[in-house]
Parts: structure tokens; C-alpha cells; sequence
């Protein structure tokens, strides 16, 4: 089969298309033959070695969609060690979902990951409600995009943060009360201004300065959901959070995969949020497989909005 590898870790150029051995699943993996591969912001720190450092050479990806080869059932699958940027991917069978028929390919890719991190940092630690007024970071991105929907969805005010006009627009046409470009020095002025008054519940799946900008900015019993990576080295005094009387939460999909009813379910929901339309997923880019390097640039660069995803049949 061909795969994107890579052999060093390092910038979106060390991906080389590659005829390797197809994996050998495991007693509790499928074999799937993949039709689309997702690009997820979490393979960029992969690749650059910074995030769950691969053991190299290793082939990134960590969502597919395919038919199983045992019995051609079309699947969406989540994969934890990676595997994904290749013409066929061992999934463990109990990350591996079946497909309704009213759901294309694309839109299962975009809405299992993001919309399960989406859905769970909203509604199982965000206990996001009518009343709650929400910032979301990177509101045009993969999970942004989703969460502005399901925060509306919930009767919530919205403001979506995003560094372009076009991306800010986006947000607002997703159900975005207002956007706030997320280059402003002072985020927390800027959303204050936006909502009318102090976030109740923020979104972080950035960190650095937002994160802290946005949990300084929280109204009283406010709460951050912080997801992304670069969150992981805030410090947070404890005192402080009595201080504020705000609160901190973290979430890491981990912990929904861990419990199978919980993953299944979820997906299920999604699938058909997004069947409906009552989710629209949006594929901000689709590469062939020999194009890896550019669906990285491409989103490292912030170029990009909604799910990237990678045909992997296609080699033009
Ligand atoms: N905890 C979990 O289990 C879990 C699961 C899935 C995803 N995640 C995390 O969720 C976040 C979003 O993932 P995604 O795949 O949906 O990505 P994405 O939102 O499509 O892309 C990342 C976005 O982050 C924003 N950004 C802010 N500062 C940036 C910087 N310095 N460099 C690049 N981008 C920057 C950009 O939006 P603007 O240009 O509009 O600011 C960019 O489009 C990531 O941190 C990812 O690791 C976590």
C-alpha cells in the first residue's frame, strides 16, 4: 500500500509518499481500507515530535473513514497510535463506527473527533445551557467550527475568536452571535465587549495568553474548558480560582474512547446532528496523498478553516 511516512520529525516538508507493508491488525483490530484520512491540529505537534513523540518511521493520522475488508461495511474509526495518512489503517475494532447511509464520508470524518471534543467539552464538563454566554476559540477550526453550532444549538450567546476576516465571517454565518479577531492584544476586553458582559464559559483549545486572557476575563462561577495542547503548560493557582470563584476543567478524548457505550453513542449523535443538517461540517481542504506536506503548511499556517481532510486514493 502507499502511505505518507515520515523518518525525522521536523517541519510540514518531511512527509514522503512511500510503498510499505499493509499493518498487520492485532486479535482486537480491523482491517480498513480507507477512502478519506483526517489532518487533525494534534498531528502537526506529532510531527513535530513535541506531542506522544511517534516511534520513527511512523505514519501520522489519526481518523479515517474506509470499508472494513472483512465485510465492506463503511466505517469512521479513531486511531490512537497513528496509521492514518495510508491506503489502509488497523483501527481497534471498538473505535471503528459504522456510517448511516444519509452521512458522506467527509462529514463522519469532520464530525467524530472535533464533535465529540466538541460535544463533551460543551456538554459534559462545559454544562453549557440557555443562559451561558460562550467564547470559542479557533471558531472557524475543526472543532471551533462545530462548537459554535452546538453552543447555539444549546440557546447560548456566542462569540467566536478567529484571526481572518473571512474566518470571522464564517463563524458568524455558523450562528455566531459576534466574532473577535483572535490576534486583539487584549482578549478579554474585546470578548466583554462583544457579549455585552464577562464570558460565563470559554472554549481554549489554544493556550499561552488566550487561555489566560479569557479565564482572567470570566464572570463570577464562570469555567474554562481548556482542550488543546498548548494549554497543558498554564500554571493555575488554586487560590486564585477561589479568588475569581471561576473554575478550570480539562478534557482529552482519551477519556471518552475508554468507555466504548460512551464513544459509540456519542458518534451516533453526531452522525445524525450532521445527516440532518442540523450540524454542517465543513471541509476546509481535501488533498491528494501525495499532498500530506501542503494540508500541514496549509493549517499551520492558520490559512485554513473547518476539516481538512486527505483522499488517499488520489495521488494528483
Ligand atoms: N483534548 C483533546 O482530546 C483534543 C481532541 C481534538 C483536538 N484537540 C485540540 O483542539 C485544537 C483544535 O484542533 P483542530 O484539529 O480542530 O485544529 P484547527 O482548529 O482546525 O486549527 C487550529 C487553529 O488554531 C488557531 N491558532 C491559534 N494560535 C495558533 C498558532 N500559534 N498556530 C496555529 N494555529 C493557531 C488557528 O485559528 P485562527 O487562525 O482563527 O486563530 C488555527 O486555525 C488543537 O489544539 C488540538 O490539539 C484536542
Amino acid at each position: 500500500m502507499l502511505a505518507a511516512m515520515i523518518t525525522s520529525f521536523g517541519g510540514p516538508h518531511v512527509f514522503a509518499l512511500d510503498e510499505v507493508h499493509e499493518p498487520v491488525p492485532g486479535p482486537d483490530a480491523a482491517v480498513v481500507d480507507v477512502t478519506l484520512a483526517g489532518v487533525n491540529y494534534a498531528d502537526v505537534a506529532r510531527r513535530r515530535g513535541v506531542y506522544e513523540k511517534p516511534e520513527l518511521p511512523a505514519i501520522l493520522g489519526a481518523d479515517v473513514v474506509g470499508h472494513l475488508r472483512s465485510d465492506g461495511r463503511r466505517v469512521a474509526a479513531l486511531l490512537r497510535t497513528g496509521g492514518g495518512y495510508a491506503q489502509v489503517a488497523a483501527p481497534l475494532r471498538r473505535y471503528a463506527v459504522d456510517v448511516p447511509p444519509g452521512v458522506t464520508d467527509e462529514q463522519a470524518l469532520a464530525v467524530l473527533e472535533q464533535g465529540l471534543t466538541a460535544w463533551h467539552c460543551l456538554q459534559t464538563l462545559g454544562r453549557v445551557g440557555g443562559d451561558d454566554l460562550v467564547v470559542v476559540t479557533a471558531g472557524a477550526g475543526g472543532v471551533g467550527h462545530l462548537a459554535v453550532q452546538l453552543a447555539r444549538w444549546a440557546g447560548a450567546r456566542v462569540v467566536a475568536l478567529a484571526s481572518s476576516e473571512s474566518k470571522r465571517a464564517y463563524a458568524v454565518e455558523l450562528g455566531a452571535h459576534a466574532a473577535v479577531d483572535s490576534n486583539h492584544p487584549d482578549l478579554g476586553t474585546a470578548v466583554r465587549q462583544a457579549l455585552g458582559e464577562a464570558p460565563t464559559l470559554v472554549l481554549d483549545g489554544v493556550g499561552g495568553r488566550t487561555f489566560e486572557q479569557l479565564r482572567a476575563a470570566l464572570a463570577p462561577f464562570g469555567r474554562v474548558v481548556t482542550y488543546g495542547e498548548g494549554g497543558s503548560g498554564a500554571v493555575v493557582a488554586v487560590e486564585d480560582l477561589m479568588t475569581a470563584s471561576t473554575g478550570v476543567l480539562g478534557f482529552r478524548l482519551q477519556r471518552v474512547l475508554d468507555d466504548e457505550e460512551l464513544y459509540r453513542s456519542g458518534a451516533a449523535r453526531l452522525f445524525h446532528l450532521a445527516g440532518r443538517g442540523l450540524l454542517r461540517a465543513r471541509i476546509g481542504g481535501r488533498y491528494p496523498l501525495t499532498a500530506v506536506s501542503r494540508a500541514h503548511a496549509d493549517l499551520e499556517s492558520r490559512r485554513t478553516s473547518g476539516k481538512l481532510v486527505i483522499d488517499v486514493r488520489k495521488l494528483h
